[in-house]
């Protein structure tokens, strides 16, 4: 892999309930395709570039209180921002993306969570987005049970969500899965860190052996 030419970008996008460990999963997988040779960035969502994060310190915030449609439209003003801004641009000098989170995330959240109507998520997921589609996802199954004794004590306005809410969003996040079985793959987060990781390195050399 590493001596061959890097012509276009991917877009790798990592997912799962609050408390899953994909964000350990990501600083991996970064590590691990440099290593290759490849051009990679990491992002998050929301966030990363001035205006998603302003965007973000607004969501995550205990104190805010957003109404649910007020909520979905911010996740995707903050998606808008780094599509344009970031992804495409990285995407269109090769570069690989690595993305914490992307539009899984509002349908299984917003849409499953807060149960907003789904189809109007799909048109804003459009409008956001544009034609910029994940070539990969990785979604990180755990139980609620694994996820709360992995999160900390001070919480988020998300994470401090109750315990049904994120029974729905991982519910939502399976069947997104069960729908689109070629692009998101489940990986039981549960496992060791290396254990999980060894599934994270397969998925990801079968997916750059196509660049
Ligand atoms: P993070 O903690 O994984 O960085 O994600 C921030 C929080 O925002 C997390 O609780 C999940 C939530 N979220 C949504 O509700 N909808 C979205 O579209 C995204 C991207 C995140």
């Amino acid at each position: 892999m590493s001596n061959r030419k890097q012509s276009k970008g991917l877009l790798v996008t990592f997912e799962g309930i609050d408390g899953c460990g994909k964000s350990t999963h990501l600083k991996l997988s970064r590590e691990y395709l440099t290593s290759l040779g490849l051009k990679v960035v990491s992002l998050r969502e929301p966030g990363s570039t001035p205006v998603a994060e302003k965007i973000r310190r607004i969501l995550l915030d205990k104190c805010s209180s957003i109404s649910d449609t007020a909520e979905l439209l911010l996740y995707e003003a903050a998606r808008a921002e780094i599509v344009g801004h970031e992804i495409e641009p990285l995407m269109a000098s090769g570069h690989i993306v690595l993305c914490d989170r992307f539009y899984d995330s509002t349908t299984a959240y917003q849409g499953y969570g807060r149960g907003l109507d789904l189809r109007v998520i799909r048109k804003l997921h459009r409008l956001a987005v544009g034609e910029c589609r994940p070539n990969l996802t990785l979604l990180f199954d755990v139980t609620l049970r694994v996820a709360a004794s992995r999160l900390g004590q001070s919480r988020d306005r998300l994470e401090s969500q109750p315990m049904a809410f994120h029974r729905r969003v991982r519910k939502g996040f399976l069947e997104i899965a069960a729908r689109e079985s070629r692009r998101v793959k489940v990986i039981d987060a549960s496992r060791p860190v290396e254990v999980v990781f060894e599934d994270v390195r397969r998925y990801l050399k079968r997916r750059v052996a196509k660049l």
